[in-house]
């Protein structure tokens, strides 16, 4: 039990009470959103805030990129916000981060407070909000497309034929379970023909054994066919210069787990897709940037009048390819550019024809009028970061008729 013996000049505004052990403790006499506004103490104690001001800049981001569980997230962005609110409205010595987290957040939320303090919160509080959300949330926002394309020549027993187009999973680095949830989606759908354009895993050897979660999810009467991306090589990674023995043997082992689930790889070759006496080709493209793309190769053994389909991880090679007998080109790699804000538009573009950055473009076809070439942007992540930009999988009904397509309702 605490006795009132002394009470300081009004400028203090501080009540000094003892309890039973003879222990003071000092606690305000005016009301408690009233407190700090009418004390005199230092507002803004510097040697706790300037450390913390000039390591935000830092320690955010990679905080942001760091794979923690979300709740971890939020407890940590709201103990950092806690921090600065204390920090500006009590001296040093009367801060107390539990009991100042309870009265912010389970007592009185919202309170008055300076202006330069309110201005500082609202940034904070906008900042982290505005980090949680494309690290946490809009990764994971998948959604399947669907896609009906027309095409002048496709043989009869292919109308209505079902084709899964899937990118960028990066196994290793995207969430495992994420991956799984949206395999398991994607197959409700029963696609007769599943087409990956590459990084199937990233650079982590972490990633092959993130596969036998994956590999088994992916069946198809047509089968699954592939193509690798830049990062299923491992080369080229900023990560790993050096280190190009480790790469070689992480894509051999690779290679192989494909070969047990069952996976056609398509390396600048072709094959025929049969139904009856009927066929449709898929031409695959080996990486572009490790220079092992040979359009030559893989159209080698094409019938310049087949309904063909190429598989293409990097859309750079569109350009390079209108020489070549396809009607639709599947491509991945750019993730449609993972953050694209209003205004100052797509941050990461690792291609040199920006224009191929998402979505579907209509070319010229040297047999029909038109034909068109998709970039998706993909399922996965490189940085575990999304803006503005969806992860998706598309499934292609296939029709006879007019080149032309149409996106269905979700
Ligand atoms: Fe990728």
């Amino acid at each position: 039990m605490a006795f009132p013996t002394t009470v300081k000049s009004r400028s203090q505004c501080r009540l000094v009470t003892h309890d039973w052990r003879g222990v003071g403790h000092h606690r305000s006499a005016l009301p408690r959103g009233r407190r700090a506004r009418h004390c005199n103490g230092p507002k803004v104690p510097q040697s706790l805030l300037l450390p913390l001001l000039l390591a935000a800049p830092v320690l955010l981001p990679v905080a942001v990129l760091l794979p923690v569980p979300l709740p971890a997230a939020v407890a940590a962005t709201f103990s950092v916000v806690s921090l600065v609110e204390a920090a500006l409205k009590q001296p040093p010595s009367q801060f107390n981060l539990a009991r100042d987290f309870k009265r912010r957040y389970l007592e009185r939320f919202i309170f008055s407070q300076p202006r330069l303090g309110a201005a500082i919160k609202c940034g904070a509080r906008g900042a982290l909000t505005a980090l949680i959300w494309p690290r946490f949330v809009a990764p994971f926002r998948w959604h399947l497309r669907r896609l009906v394309v027309n095409i002048p020549h496709l043989p009869k027993s292919f109308q209505g034929f079902k084709i899964l187009h899937l990118t960028d999973l990066h196994a290793g680095m995207t969430a495992a379970n994420y991956l799984q949830r949206t395999l398991i989606a994607a197959m409700l759908e029963k696609p007769d023909l599943i087409a990956i354009t590459g990084d199937l895993i990233d650079y982590r050897p972490a990633a092959l054994s993130a596969l036998d979660g994956l590999l088994p999810r992916l069946q198809a009467p047509a089968g699954v066919w592939m193509v690798f991306g830049n990062h299923d090589y491992h080369e080229y990674s900023w990560r790993h210069v050096g280190a190009r023995s480790a790469h070689r043997t992480i894509h051999r082992r690779l290679r192989a787990k494909l070969q047990h689930a069952g996976v056609h790889v398509l390396c600048n070759a072709s094959a025929a897709i049969r139904r009856g006496a009927d066929s449709i080709y898929l031409v695959g493209l080996d990486e572009l940037w490790t220079g092992r793309s040979d359009a030559a190769a893989a159209f080698a053994g094409v019938p310049p009048d087949a309904t063909a389909f190429c598989l293409q991880h990097n859309p750079d090679a569109i350009d390079d390819l209108q020489a070549y007998p396809w009607d639709w080109m599947l491509c991945g790699h750019t993730h449609g550019g993972q953050v694209d804000l209003p205004v100052v538009g797509p941050l990461f573009v690792p291609i040199i024809h920006r224009k191929y950055l998402r979505g579907i473009f209509e070319l010229a076809d040297i047999r029909h009028a038109k034909r068109f070439a998709l970039v998706s942007t993909g399922m996965g992540y490189g940085l575990p970061i999304r803006w503005f930009v969806r992860p998706e999988s598309i499934l292609i009904t296939l029709r006879a008729g007019p080149a032309a397509y149409q996106w269905a309702a979700e």
